[in-house]
């Protein structure tokens, strides 16, 4: 039995889709939630800032001695995912279990994947499916409007700004006859509603939170880590920007009031070396 708390981040909201899984797989452990709101969105960025901020970020969450670090980003996990080799804790992603997720879902073989930049241009969905299966066709687009849209919470089916800005993306995917869609960016399940609307019932989801709180679950369960308690876990959210937007929509997406749950944190304040195994 480990009490400690699982330590989940990414660069805002969209780490609250795998939170959310958690909270339902899981209700009885605690949770550390960093979202670094000021920096975000970290989808544009070079390879080493991202890399700069995620070892900031894992920093900050090995502070508070968690059991386990899920980097519920698909940025993070494509750009920098590397890291978490080298950490004497479990560490997962979200490129592996997501890409799983979809090989076993797919019937026609042939999946779209779509993302921050940094995540298509680095490969690492069509990488990660091609170890599984060489044989699936893989297409990719990225969609950089998609995180700032959440961010400003515009996330509604019925938005005509939601939709026509998720129709300019996706265009691509309607002649592709692809079954199923990686949402390879954690905020982008925040959108699942307006992007089923625009591909249809036809075409299946991945949603990467929630599919990485899946495998952080087995993960947890496999190396004897998981708390066994029956009380009811906690959740403690930071934030390195105004306390107030992230818990409205944090309030919005997870269904409780976090209000008297979320912190702030200077970032820039953890060192970029970590506690290594
Ligand atoms: N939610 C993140 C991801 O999964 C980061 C998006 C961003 O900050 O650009 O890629």
């Amino acid at each position: 039995m480990d009490t400690r708390p699982i330590g989940i981040f990414d660069s805002g909201l969209g780490g609250l889709t795998a939170v959310k899984e958690i909270l339902h797989l899981l209700p009885n452990e605690n949770i550390i939630y960093f979202g670094d709101t000021g920096r975000v969105p970290y989808g544009t960025r070079s390879k080493e800032t991202i890399i700069k901020y995620a070892k900031q970020d894992i920093a900050f969450l090995q502070s508070k001695q968690v059991k386990m670090i899920i980097a519920a980003c698909g940025t993070v996990s494509s750009a920098a995912g590397h890291i978490g080799n080298a950490l004497p804790l479990p560490f997962t992603g979200v490129v592996k279990p997501t890409a799983q997720a979809a090989c076993l879902a797919t019937k026609n073989q042939r999946i779209g994947v779509i993302g921050t930049t940094a995540t298509i241009k680095s490969g690492s969905y069509k990488q990660a499916i091609h170890e599984i299966n060489p044989g699936i066709q893989v297409f990719m687009q990225d969609c950089p409007l998609f995180v700032p849209l959440v961010e400003n919470g515009f996330t509604s089916p019925d938005s005509e700004i939601v939709l026509s800005v998720i129709r300019h993306y996706l265009q691509p995917f309607q002649q592709a006859d692809i079954d199923t869609l990686i949402l390879g960016c954690t905020h982008y399940p925040l959108l699942y509603h307006a992007i089923k609307k625009v591909m249809g019932k036809d075409v299946f989801l991945v949603d990467s939170g929630r599919e990485t709180a899946v495998y952080a679950t087995y993960l947890l369960e496999k190396q004897n880590l998981r708390s066994n308690n029956n009380k009811k876990g906690s959740c403690t959210f930071y934030v390195s920007d105004s306390i107030e937007g992230f818990t409205q929509s944090a309030n919005i997406f997870l269904q409780k009031n976090t209000a008297k749950t979320v912190a702030y944190i200077d970032i820039e304040a953890f060192s970029q070396n970590l506690t290594k195994k």
